[in-house]
């Protein structure tokens, strides 16, 4: 049955999502909690999504940074790599519905690798979480678990979303193709630097290489490009710190046809922050 508040939104059947990459730190944090409500407002966004990782220090995520999120207006969260950094998410993981895990790890680890979001007015969304392997951990293969995951997905939860938080552009590329007319969206996160090719491919898919990152502009990655000099220049380890200064939201605004799951559109979004 028809989505009564999407129609009535949008005078059509779409759902608009916008999809934050990843947070980094109390200034992404922060930026957030001042800035999110008008965003919501200005762009009438339905569904806000963003990758968690970084929120916590630049690296992990803990649950109070994850329940902060939510209050700002997050509405659904994903991770990476460096979720596995606080303790206190292992428990935080398993009890949460609004936060998912790449999928791909092996069996045991806490928390799901997806997981359906319903709220009022609203389809119900699945959103899908999976980790690349060029350049990074070697785990289960990310394109046979997707595989896996569609098959469990009920076929009445025609909007799928996917992060494929990956480095390498080929990995994401690949999979946005092998899942193309079968996903709403497959968006990169992970190198928190936002790609120039957002688009809808053949069959539906959203797609974007990478959504780039909410946190301080001038920086490596988010953080203090200093001693991330020393580390490359001298080769020994540094302590990494979150930079200072202007802030940049980034990430992608999509429409989804609220029926079929299928893209109507896509295009990076940022805004800075003085
Ligand atoms: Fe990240
Ligand atoms: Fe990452």
């Amino acid at each position: 049955m028809e989505s009564e508040a999407a129609a009535g939104r949008h005078g059509s059947l779409c759902v608009k999502i916008l999809f934050l990459g990843d947070i980094v730190g109390r200034p992404g944090r922060s930026a957030l909690k001042r800035n999110l409500d008008d965003i919501r407002r200005t762009h009438c966004i339905d569904l806000v999504l963003a990758n968690g990782e970084n929120a916590s220090g630049g690296i992990g995520l803990s649950s109070k940074s994850a329940r902060e999120l939510f209050s700002a207006g997050v509405d659904f969260l994903t991770t990476g790599n460096h979720i596995w950094k606080f303790k206190d998410m292992y428990a935080f993981l398993n009890n949460e519905e609004r936060i998912v895990r790449p999928a791909n790890y092996p069996a045991g680890a806490p928390g799901k690798g997806w997981s359906v979001f319903a709220q009022e007015g609203l389809p119900e969304i699945a959103v899908i979480n999976v980790l690349g392997r060029t350049y990074m951990q070697a785990l289960d293969c990310p394109f046979v678990a997707l595989e896996r995951i569609l098959e469990e997905i009920p076929e009445s939860v025609r909007i799928r979303i996917v992060d494929f938080h990956a480095e390498a552009t080929s990995e994401k590329q690949a999979l946005a193709w092998m899942l193309d007319g079968r996903v709403s969206a497959v968006l990169g996160t992970h190198t928190h630097v936002q790609t120039n090719d957002a688009r809808v491919l053949p069959q539906g898919t959203a797609y974007m290489t990478d959504l780039g990152m909410c946190g301080p502009q001038n920086s490596c990655l988010g953080m203090d490009p200093e001693p991330i000099i020393k580390r490359f220049v001298g080769g020994l380890p540094q302590r990494f710190r979150v930079a200072d200064g202007p802030i940049i939201l980034q990430g992608a605004i999509f429409d989804l046809d609220d029926s079929s799951g299928a893209a109507k559109s896509i295009s990076a979004w940022s805004m800075h922050i003085g």
